[in-house]
């Protein structure tokens, strides 16, 4: 599997190239930062000049139009990982996988897949009598807030319950009690904290508490190799963590 890393100079572009074995290779990279590298840096995609087989980005939302222009025009999958897209961003995707597959999760962490399996159950299960608070926690170098992660496990909450629930992100401007129907979504930043998610349901006689902490960012690395090797071959089509879970 030959690979196109986007982003290749940060965190998660080293994460990558160091999870790489086997039958995978990074063909070539991609970053507005250049740098030796033990495989070309290019600036943009349509640069490239190595044969690739996938593209994996973990990189900025701004860097996310040239990249899905490139795959559609050489029908390559694409495995996007960066976070805090916003709406229009999310929209040139799902027109992307009209085209190419496309494999799009907040978080490539397999066991925040089964996080947000249990969420919707647990909403299911334990209904409106119980209130639900997501908390998350990241380094303080992260860019956007809430996480991908938190908006994803809120959304796994909402499908769980059968009321149409309200986002609240803060309540420092708020002098009201809490609505039955508030999914409250909260964010810490600081130090070197990789990840952290909880999901709270707080009800009048107990609190059930699902945390998930990620102690390295290898295993993003590892989940995003694993989706690229599942997206080759696909159908054009938007993918996510629940297709390759199969759950
Ligand atoms: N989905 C997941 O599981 C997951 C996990 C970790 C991080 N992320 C996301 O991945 C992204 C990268 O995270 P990171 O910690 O590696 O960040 P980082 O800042 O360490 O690395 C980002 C890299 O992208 C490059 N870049 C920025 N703008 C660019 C552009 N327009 N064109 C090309 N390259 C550009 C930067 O130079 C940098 O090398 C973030 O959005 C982060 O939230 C997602």
């Amino acid at each position: 599997m030959r690979i196109l890393l986007c982003g290749c100079q940060g965190r998660m572009g080293h994460a990558v190239e160091a999870a790489a074995k086997g039958d995978a290779v990074i063909a070539a990279g991609v970053d507005a930062v250049s740098g030796e590298r033990a495989f070309p840096v290019y600036a943009k995609p349509a640069d490239c000049r190595e044969a690739v087989d996938v593209i994996i980005d973990f990189s900025h939302p701004n860097a996310l139009a040239d990249e899905l222009a490139y795959a559609v025009e050489n029908s390559l999958p694409a495995v996007i990982c960066t976070t805090g897209l916003s709406a229009e961003q999310i929209a040139t995707l799902q027109d992307a996988a009209k085209h190419i597959p496309v494999f799009f999760s907040g978080n490539m962490s397999l066991g925040i897949g089964l996080l947000c399996a249990l969420t919707k159950k647990a909403a299911a299960v334990l209904g409106e009598d119980f209130d639900i608070e997501i908390l998350e926690m990241h380094h303080n170098q992260k860019l956007d807030a809430p996480s991908g992660t938190a908006l994803m496990l809120a959304n796994a909450a909402k499908e769980g319950v059968d009321y149409e629930p309200e986002y609240v992100y803060a309540r420092h401007d708020r002098r009201q009690k809490r609505d039955k129907k508030e999914i409250g979504i909260s964010a810490i930043r600081g130090g070197n904290i990789i990840g952290e998610h909880q999901v709270i349901f707080a009800g009048a006689d107990e609190v059930i508490n699902l945390t998930h902490r990620a102690q390295s960012r290898s295993l993003f690395a590892t989940g995003a190799l694993r989706a690229a090797k599942f997206l080759i071959g696909k159908d054009a089509g938007l993918y996510n963590m629940e297709d390759l879970m199969d759950f």
